[in-house]
Order: structure tokens, then C-alpha cells, then sequence
């Protein structure tokens, strides 16, 4: 790692409690930008490392230790965060004046308020990526959103830490970042859930008189088709719907139906019925699909539940 930049007039003193994904990658992104990253609070061998080889010069410091500097990154997992917070109020470690930042999708600044009764400011940035904790991470930032949440008069200071991290900031209401953080859960994760999926039903499909067919070629065929149907759906939403269910090929989507139950793998008869039901309405509501041919695929999606096939994600291949 660089040896870091000069600490600029005005910059800050920043420690930061917990060393996973995220800790260390934000502290250097900040020390980049030409703060002071005095102490990292890391418990396990694995999280010393990362501190190692991102902030190589930085102590190891004591949770309460971090609350000495000027401005203090939590971050731990959500389900850590308020303990975090009340240990620290409880022992009288935090200080008027000092900023207190996490990194949590899920919460806004209410979490921080132990921490705010003792005069501090609380900020939430939560960054809109996927970190390896590695300095891989540091050039993503920069297409990177981060969500802000803040006490108004505290929006202008979150807003430029992000700017300084290299990412742009997006300003959601305290009371929004539970849907903000839901969504971003449903389209990035289960997006991972529908390509594995997609795969694995790609793969017998592709394997050749020996049964097998590398992850390589399964990817080659999958990767421009998903993309374009990602980069089409950002750009026109439901508009970008192709295939059986936007075509009304109820007879293609019944056949679809049978082939994954039996041949699909773990769950995936059950999530293409329920990811087309949703397709079709969304289609039928718009207009786009005509009645006749909503009701045609509606049929072929009910007839499967009336065969009694599962509905829950307890499928499992036969082939
Ligand atoms: N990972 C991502 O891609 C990502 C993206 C955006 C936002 N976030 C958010 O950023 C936060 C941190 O995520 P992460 O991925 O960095 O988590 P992580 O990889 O699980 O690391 C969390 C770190 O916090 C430490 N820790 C856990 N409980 C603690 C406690 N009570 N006191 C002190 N340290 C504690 C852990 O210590 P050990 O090393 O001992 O386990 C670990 O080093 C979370 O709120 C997460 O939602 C994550």
C-alpha cells in the first residue's frame, strides 16, 4: 500500500470500530482524501489483517479507544450496531461534536441516538455496493451511491464525506431506508438467487455425451442475455419484458413449467411460477398483454397449482 497523503488543514482525525468488508476499505478511502485514520478497533486475526494490508501504519485500538477520534466509523453488522452504540454510551465514551457515522443499509440515525444524547453527530452513509474487503474495493467507490441520512443541518458534512470517499450521495428519509434497503435486497440478491438458478437448469441442458459442460460456457451463453435484459429493465422498466408470459405463450409457459419441476434444480419450478405470475400482472395491468391472453397464461400458471405441484422452495431435481 501508498504511503498515505499528508493529513490536509481541516481534515479530521477518523477511527473506525469493526473491521470487516467495509471498515477498512471506507477508512482508507477517507484517508485518501486526506484525513487522519488514528485507530482501527478489529477483533479477529482475519479483520487484523485486512487493517494490515489497507491502513498497514494504523494501530489496533480498543472500542472506546475509537471514540476519541473526530469522527468515528461504525461498522459492524446491523444486527451489532444499537449494542455498539448503547456499550459505548453507557461507559460515557461518546463526545459533543464528534461525528458518528455508520455503514448499515437498514437503519437511519435513530440507531445512533445514544450517541446523539451525549452531543454527537450522527450520520448514516450506506454504500450502494458489494465489498470484498480488499483494495479492489477503492476504484468502485467511485460508481458507487451512497445512501445519506442526517439531521438536516448535518446533510452538507454527509453529503462531502461521500463526495471525499469518491461516490455520490443520495439523500433518503430516515423513515425510507427500511424500503430503500428492502429493495435494494430484492433486486441484488435475488437477482444472484434467479441467474444461479438459471444456470444450474443451464447446465445439463448444455453438457455434452460425457454430462459435463464447463461453468465457462454456461456463463458465455447466459452473461449478454442478462445483461441487456438488466440494462433494458433500468432503462424501461416492465417495458423491457420479453418472452412467453409478455408474448401470451401460455402453451410455452405450462411447457416451461413441467421441464423445471422436473429437471430445473433446487426451487426453480416454484420461483418461475411465482416470478411469471408477477410478470403477468404487471403486463396485464399495463395493457400491454390483452385480456384474452392474460387469462390463457393465468390458466397455465393455475393449472400447475391445481396438479398440486410445491409451491414452497423444497423442489428438488429428478434429472
Ligand atoms: N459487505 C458489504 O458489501 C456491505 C455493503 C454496504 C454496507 N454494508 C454494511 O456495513 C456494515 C459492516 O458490514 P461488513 O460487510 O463490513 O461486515 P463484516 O464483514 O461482517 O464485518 C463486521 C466486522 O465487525 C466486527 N464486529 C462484529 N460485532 C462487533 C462488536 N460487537 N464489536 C466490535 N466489532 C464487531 C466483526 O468482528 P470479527 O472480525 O471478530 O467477526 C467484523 O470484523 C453492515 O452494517 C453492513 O450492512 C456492507
Amino acid at each position: 500500500m501508498a504511503t498515505p497523503p499528508p493529513a490536509r488543514a481541516g481534515r479530521l482525525d477518523v477511527a473506525v470500530l469493526g473491521a470487516g468488508r467495509v471498515g477498512p476499505v471506507l477508512g482508507a478511502a477517507l484517508r485518501g482524501a486526506g484525513h487522519r485514520v488514528v485507530g482501527v478497533h478489529a477483533r479477529s486475526a482475519a479483520a487484523a489483517e485486512r487493517v494490515a494490508a489497507l491502513l498497514p501504519d494504523v494501530p489496533l485500538v480498543t472500542a472506546e479507544q475509537t471514540t476519541r477520534a473526530d469522527l468515528v466509523l461504525l461498522a459492524v453488522p446491523d444486527d451489532a450496531l444499537a449494542r455498539v452504540v448503547a456499550d459505548l454510551a453507557a461507559a460515557g465514551a461518546w463526545r459533543a461534536g464528534q461525528l458518528v457515522v455508520h455503514t448499515s443499509g437498514r437503519a437511519g440515525t435513530s440507531v445512533l441516538a445514544p450517541a446523539a444524547a451525549a452531543g454527537a453527530l450522527p450520520l448514516a452513509l450506506h454504500p450502494a455496493m458489494t465489498f470484498t474487503g480488499t483494495s479492489l474495493d477503492l476504484p468502485r467507490l467511485a460508481s458507487a451511491c451512497f445512501a445519506v441520512t442526517a439531521p438536516p443541518v448535518l446533510l452538507p458534512v454527509a453529503q462531502a464525506l461521500v463526495h471525499e470517499c469518491g461516490a455520490t450521495p443520495v439523500v433518503v428519509a430516515e423513515e425510507e431506508r427500511p424500503l430503500y434497503h428492502a429493495a435494494l435486497a430484492h433486486g441484488a440478491n435475488h437477482l444472484v438467487t434467479l441467474v444461479a438458478q438459471a444456470a444450474e437448469a443451464l447446465r445439463p441442458a448444455l453438457a455434452g455425451a460425457d454430462g459435463e459442460v464447463d461453468g465457462e460456457t454456461v456463463a458465455r451463453v447466459l452473461r449478454p442475455l442478462l445483461q441487456a435484459a438488466l440494462d433494458n429493465a433500468l432503462a424501461s422498466g416492465d417495458a423491457a419484458l420479453t418472452g412467453p408470459v409478455a408474448r401470451g405463450d401460455a402453451g410455452t409457459v405450462a411447457g416451461h413449467l413441467a421441464v423445471l419441476r422436473e429437471r430445473g434444480g433446487t426451487g426453480t419450478a416454484a420461483v418461475y411460477a411465482q416470478a411469471a405470475e408477477a410478470a403477468l400482472g404487471r403486463a396485464a395491468e399495463s395493457g400491454r398483454l390483452a385480456p384474452a391472453a392474460a387469462a390463457a397464461v393465468r390458466a397455465a400458471l393455475g393449472a400447475r397449482r391445481e396438479l398440486g405441484a410445491p409451491s414452497g422452495a423444497g423442489e428438488r431435481s429428478s434429472g
